[in-house]
């Protein structure tokens, strides 16, 4: 199947590492060009020579705090004076920190609601005028299964993650005569830094180790193991690329069986 991407671009944020990073890969591989941010400069060259080095791509990267407004709105101004357009925006985020309700304060929440929410809408806002004007766009927010099932101990995420799912239904009803589609993407467990990082988090809590929390978790998915962010990637590739041309609106989680809801 041709995905349609070769000389696209693509602007994916918070792609320094982890899943961001692997969407990148794959847009790279087919030929896209890819513009990378994310707050450290250190990780962002790195991660760009690296896909340079492995597709032959031309790989941009900008640093972007997205928390700022002003970040956002350079990032999007640097892409489009790079490339000359942005076909596709990938939303993602740095993750929420895990607790209870009695674990944060009005300024938790203030963080995570302008890192998990305001972020998508601020980026959004910047790239659409580009997309209108080439009447075609992908855009693709990256969430988790929190927007079907909560997850216990992750407050923050459950709550700012359906604000998306809202977002991204009332903008695939606003955006489909631009032809622009939008899709939301969650993934269950897949293996990343983030991930290592809450295990370890519930090991202590439970005093147990973290390779315990894990063979636990996994023991509750279907298909028996973590995802590798190639997989989760794969899927938001395809569904930000011109192959599709009828989903618009969804949300879909890559978790290997584990959220039960419908
Ligand atoms: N992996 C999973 O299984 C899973 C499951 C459910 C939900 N999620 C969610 O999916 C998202 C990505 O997860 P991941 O596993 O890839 O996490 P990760 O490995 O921790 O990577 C997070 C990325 O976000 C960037 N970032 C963090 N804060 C930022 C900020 N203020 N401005 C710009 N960039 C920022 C980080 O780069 P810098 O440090 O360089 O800024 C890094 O590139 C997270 O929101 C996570 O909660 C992941």
């Amino acid at each position: 199947m041709d995905l349609g991407l070769k000389g696209k671009v693509a602007l994916v944020l918070a792609s320094s590492k982890g899943l961001g990073k692997a969407i990148a890969l794959k847009y790279a591989e087919e030929g896209t060009n890819v513009m990378l941010a994310s707050r450290n400069e250190v990780g962002l060259k790195e991660t760009a020579e690296e896909l340079t080095r492995q597709t032959g791509v031309e790989i941009g990267y900008c640093v972007c705090d997205l928390k700022i407004v002003e970040d956002i709105r350079s990032l999007v101004t640097e892409t489009v004076a790079r490339f000359g357009k942005i076909d596709v925006l990938i939303n993602n985020s740095g993750g929420p920190p895990a607790g209870g309700f009695d674990a944060f304060g009005d300024e938790d929440w203030q963080h995570a609601f302008e890192l998990n929410l305001l972020s998508y809408v601020r980026a959004i806002r910047e790239v659409l005028p580009y997309m209108r004007k080439q009447q075609q766009g992908r855009i693709i927010n990256i969430t988790s299964s929190s927007i079907k099932q909560p997850i216990d101990n992750l407050i923050l995420s459950n709550t700012f993650r359906t604000g998306i799912i809202g977002l991204a239904k009332s903008l695939s009803q606003e955006l489909a005569n631009d032809g622009i589609l939008i899709n939301t993407v969650g993934p269950g467990r897949i293996s990343t830094e983030r991930t290592a990082e809450l295990d370890e988090i519930k090991a202590q809590k439970l005093a147990l180790s973290s390779d315990q929390v894990k063979a636990q978790a996994e023991s509750n998915i279907p298909l028996g193991r973590y995802g590798e962010p190639e997989e989760f990637a794969k899927t938001v590739v395809f569904l930000g690329s011109g192959a599709n041309t009828y989903i618009t609106g969804q949300m879909i989680l890559v978790d290997g069986g584990m959220t039960k809801a419908f």
